[in-house]
């Protein structure tokens, strides 16, 4: 597996999971491996019952200051985890369940962090997720206007509280 301090972001993955994505993420992360990428694994690597929040936070952290340029989140459902990344500017996070939602997470919404459920999602249609997700290209175009209203400086509500710009 290629060093990821060695290695240019765009070709640096960093992956976390909470105690539902345990055995998810170790296939993931080999998978990650056989395409060429270095790696970030921030954990969690045990049973023992965690809080998705803080290895979402953790996973954010590597793409906000550019150690990794996408990332990959696994739980139960894919739902807290990319919730919780999301609160991170530079995030943005799409739960996938399928290849074509992969697809269009990439193609439309520049989606930067793949978030999968494991006990909803097989293995082996998680795998193919990953792979459309690392191979698929952001169209851009009609989508350039939309994707960045989904940055801090364009927040509908004027009250929100400003964040900085990160990705
Ligand atoms: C943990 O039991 C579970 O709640 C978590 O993995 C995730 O599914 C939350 O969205």
């Amino acid at each position: 597996m290629p060093d990821s301090s060695m290695t240019p972001p765009e070709r640096t993955v960093a992956i976390a999971c909470d105690h539902a994505g345990v055995t998810l993420k170790a296939t993931l992360k080999q998978d990650l491996a056989a395409h060429g990428y270095a790696v970030i694994d921030l954990g969690t690597d045990g049973t023992q019952s965690v809080d998705y929040p803080d290895y979402a936070d953790a996973l954010a952290a590597t793409i906000a200051d550019g150690r990794a340029g996408k990332g990959v989140l696994v739980c139960g459902t894919g739902i807290g985890i990319s919730i919780a990344a999301n609160r991170n500017p530079a995030v943005r996070a799409a739960v996938v369940h399928d290849v074509e939602t992969a697809r269009l997470s990439r193609a439309h919404n520049d989606a930067n962090v793949l978030a999968l459920g494991a006990r909803v999602t097989p293995e082996a249609q998680a795998r193919d997720c990953l792979a459309v997700f690392l191979t698929t290209p952001y169209e851009g175009g009609r989508h350039e206007t939309r994707v960045a209203k989904l940055g801090p400086r364009n927040s509908p509500n004027p009250s929100a509280p400003a964040r900085q710009a990160g990705g």
